[in-house]
């Protein structure tokens, strides 16, 4: 959305947003009967032009609410009628600028994009067009903050899209082909291997996964980004993301209610591909190399097997214990690759990887674990910031002992106890790929795509981690 300022009101805005908190308000716009301002209240008038959005008691409001309350105002006015939205901005709103802004411009989004015809004009009437700054009082650095919101937003819808998109349509070269758009413009640069690559590189684990897909190929994309200056000198920050364009669990086939969605699968690519594309404009200093693996997890005749063996590209066997555990494997390779290749001083990885996880924190909390007490913190913290909650799940040395093969050196689930704290040993076994190097590993299962999204999501594909990651990275 296009974002612009005026000190005043004038005619060519189509409706102007005035929010106030409680009983707290200034201006009469109204019968003061009609709207006291109370948390949630919006009173739209058409024939004046106004809506008025109520905040509440100001000493009552947390960070999390003011973007709730702002995506509901912009919900009440994407209906059509309203091209270029006015915001009255008063300055007690000065705490909260990046709040206000990611509430009104997170919604304005929608998923109907494979319509035609009338019914897609439709979708698209409704988004808004542009977003006028009403008033005096803002911040310092206000516009290029602004500016910055606007970039991580517009990647947070980027993301939404890619997720959401229907398989056939966002493939492996589809997927490789955006980053390559991406990193035109983006400041960074990309490499594309395939599958000759893979082989020659020995990585057994991401071709086992790609065994069924025919002659949809594999691929490995490796994403740099290189400022200039002397913290760019550092060892680099390492993003992982699983890359699974299609889910059907293999020979371990999922059944229906549980493979619709698995187009969801590569959120973790899509994720770290996002956050690549802002990372130029929030200006973050230091050196940031994103590995995605790429692949399908289809059934033909040379598809894997439960019960083969493959070897990761750090020389480990795996037993196939059940194919539907096909994450794990694709990142085993990508992240031994990264950490042999970069040698970051800490990775971070990002994958749709557990039932388990969708079970233990529903879509409001993503799990994250790792071997770095400050690291995790710190993606906590961002998280909270971002309203894109984490949990931490243990790592215990028992969950790798489970991860152990019998015949070989690993395997990627446990005999009949697999549902037992599912996704700590998912994150046990990629342990086993980053050695001792400095790791956090984000499970994103159950909310990088949700049937029932919060007032500033869209439905499905969410984005989440895009904002989570752009607050850790420009901190760093
Ligand atoms: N992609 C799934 C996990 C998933 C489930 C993502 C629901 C999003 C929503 C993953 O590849 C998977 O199938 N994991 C298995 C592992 C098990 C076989 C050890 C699972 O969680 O059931
Ligand atoms: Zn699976
Ligand atoms: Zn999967």
């Amino acid at each position: 959305m296009k974002i612009s300022y005026s000190a005043a009101v004038n005619s060519k805005i189509d409706i102007a947003i005035y929010p106030y908190f409680e009983n707290k308000i200034t201006k009469k716009h109204v019968d003061a009967k009609l709207f006291k301002g109370k948390s949630g209240e919006i009173l739209l008038v058409p024939t004046k032009k106004i809506l008025l959005l109520g905040l509440g008691k100001k000493d009552k409001l947390e960070s999390a609410d003011v973007r709730g309350l702002f995506a509901k105002a912009v919900k009440a006015l994407m209906n059509g009628k309203y091209n270029k939205v006015g915001l009255y901005w008063d300055k007690p709103l000065n705490n909260f600028d990046t709040e206000v802004l990611e509430g009104l411009l997170l919604p304005n989004h929608h998923v109907a994009k494979y319509k035609t015809g009338k019914d897609l004009k439709k979708a698209n009437d409704k988004l808004i067009k542009e977003l006028v700054i009403i008033g005096s009082g803002l911040p310092k650095g206000f516009k290029k903050h602004a500016d910055d919101i606007n970039k991580i937003v517009e990647s947070v819808h980027y993301v939404r899209d890619i997720v959401t998109g229907p398989p056939n349509t966002v493939s492996v070269d589809f997927v490789a082909n955006e980053a390559k758009k991406a990193a035109r413009s983006g400041g960074f640069s990309v490499k594309v291997y395939d599958k000759v690559w893979l082989k020659k590189n020995k990585m057994g684990a991401i071709l086992g996964v790609n065994a069924g897909s025919g002659n949809k190929g594999a691929k490995l994309l490796i994403m740099e980004y290189k400022p200039k200056g002397a913290a760019a000198k550092k060892a680099p920050i390492m993003l992982v993301g699983k890359g699974l364009i299609f889910d059907t669990g293999g020979y371990n086939l999922k059944p229906t209610k549980y493979i619709e969605d698995m187009q969801q699968d590569m959120a973790g690519g899509a994720t770290v591909l996002g956050v690549f594309r802002v990372l130029k404009q929030l200006g973050v200093k230091r050196r940031v190399v994103g590995v995605v693996p790429l692949t399908e997890n289809l059934i033909d005749a040379y598809a894997m097997k439960p019960s083969d063996i493959l070897t990761a590209y750090n020389g480990k066997t795996i037993e196939v214990r059940n194919t539907d555990a096909e994450g794990r494997l694709i990142l085993a390779d990508a992240l031994a690759y990264g950490v042999k290749t970069f040698k970051p001083e800490f990775t971070i990885d990002l994958a749709t990887l557990t039932g388990a996880c969708v079970v233990a924190l529903g879509d409001r909390y993503a799990g994250v674990m790792g071997n770095d007490k400050k690291l995790i913190e710190e993606l906590i913290d961002a998280g909270k910031v971002t309203d894109e909650l984490l949990w931490e799940l243990p790592l215990h040395k028992d969950f790798s002992e489970a991860m152990k093969g019998i015949i070989g050196d690993l395997r990627n689930a446990d005999n009949g106890t697999s549902y037992m704290a599912g996704s700590s040993k998912a994150g046990a076994f990629l342990q086993y790929f980053v050695d001792k190097s400095k790791w956090a590993h984000l499970d994103i299962a159950g909310t990088a795509y949700v049937q029932k999204p919060k007032v500033h999501e869209s439905q499905y594909g969410t984005g989440y981690g895009v904002r989570l990651l752009a607050e850790f990275l420009r901190k760093i």
